[in-house]
């Protein structure tokens, strides 16, 4: 009897454990250099922290049905958004774990894992979206994602959300003096929170699942997002004052699991880059018009937007300007120089 209830305990606990275990990779394909075929039946499980209805979330649903339809089906993606697997504190580790194969963090999260990938985030470094495709189509776009590799991650491309604005609760930021005391919202890097330092709020580093929770709970008063972040979320209703400052860029790196992308046959790996470059191409122009018609919803709402003149401008350059001084001082500093040698 004894033995029947131990046994009948290890069998139930083994049931909840697998119920309950995080990695979710139903096939984990082994590596084989010789396999060119299609791998038979394959899911990528895909997580993100943003709406459906976001330049993420679209594209991230755009490349699923683009690599189904090539793959006839046995290709699956299972996309996750909402931050309802994981949110961009944990969702870096859990791709490296495995336990999904593929996510797409911002540039700013990326750089905790890997520093080079910061200098996206140095403000009033793009002058226009043209500027910011030239340089990730090109020689250091690819440096940036061979980076990724020595943290066991695989990077398929860059998608695009659009320039960052400032958004306030109580007043517009027209000049550095309206950051004073003011807390500010800022993602997970070392730069941003440099920023918010430097034009004299107090940075806090919160996942953007939680921002609005703090903002109820007047935990922050201002943040950087993009209109259609901005939008998606509703923080504009919290945060009525706008200020179109274009100072910085969000978007993400598409990351896949190196040793999952390791072991895909020759044909997958070639349905997922094709259906990358197919999304990505989209994702550009639609993240441009979706930020576009979502400034257009929050005008017709009555929100404040003012659109930061040449003059304020150069000064907030002025205050961030130690900004790039100290990135000229970084091992990794070579990125910076690629870069201004090719932007303005
Ligand atoms: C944010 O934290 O503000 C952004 O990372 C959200 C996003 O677009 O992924």
């Amino acid at each position: 009897m004894r033995t029947y209830i131990i046994s009948a305990l290890a069998i139930l606990m083994l049931a909840i454990g697998m119920f309950m275990l995080p990695n979710l990779a139903q096939h984990t394909p082994y590596i084989d250099s010789e396999q060119q075929g299609l791998d038979e039946q394959l899911t990528i499980h895909f997580s993100h922290v943003v709406a459906e209805n976001t330049p993420k979330g679209r594209t991230a649903l755009y490349f699923k049905e683009l690599v189904e339809e090539k793959s006839g089906g046995q290709i699956h993606v299972e996309l996750y958004p909402n931050g309802m697997l994981y949110n961009d504190e944990n969702e870096m580790a859990a791709l490296q774990r495995n336990d999904v194969q593929m996510i797409a963090p911002t540039y700013s999260k990326i750089s905790n894992d890997v520093p080079e990938w910061s200098v996206l985030d140095l403000p009033f470094l793009f002058k226009d979206e043209a500027e910011i495709e030239r340089v990730l189509h090109g020689a250091v776009g690819e440096e940036l994602l061979e980076t990724l590799e020595a943290k066991g991650m695989k990077g398929l491309g860059f998608w695009q959300n659009g320039f960052k604005q400032m958004i306030a609760k109580e007043s517009p930021l027209l000049s550095p003096a309206d950051f004073n005391d003011k807390q500010m919202r800022t993602m997970s890097s070392s730069i941003l929170e440099m920023q918010a330092k430097l034009l004299g709020a107090t940075p806090q580093d919160v996942s953007f699942d939680a921002v609005n929770t703090l903002l109820e709970q007047d935990g922050i008063d201002i943040q950087e997002n993009t209109l259609s972040n901005i939008y998606s979320k509703s923080f504009y209703k919290k945060e009525p004052y706008i200020t179109l400052s274009n100072h910085g860029i969000l978007g993400y790196g598409v990351l896949m699991n190196k040793s999952f992308w390791d072991g895909l046959s020759a044909e997958s790996k070639g349905i997922i880059a094709a259906s990358m470059e197919q999304a990505s191409a989209w994702n550009e122009r639609m993240a441009r018009k979706m930020n576009e018609d979502d400034y257009e919803k929050m005008v017709a709402y009555g929100t404040y937007f003012h659109a930061l003149s040449a003059q304020e401008k150069a000064r907030w350059q002025k205050t961030l300007q130690p900004l790039y001084d100290d990135f000229h001082t970084q091992s990794y500093h070579k990125i910076l120089t690629d870069i201004e040698q090719q932007v303005h």
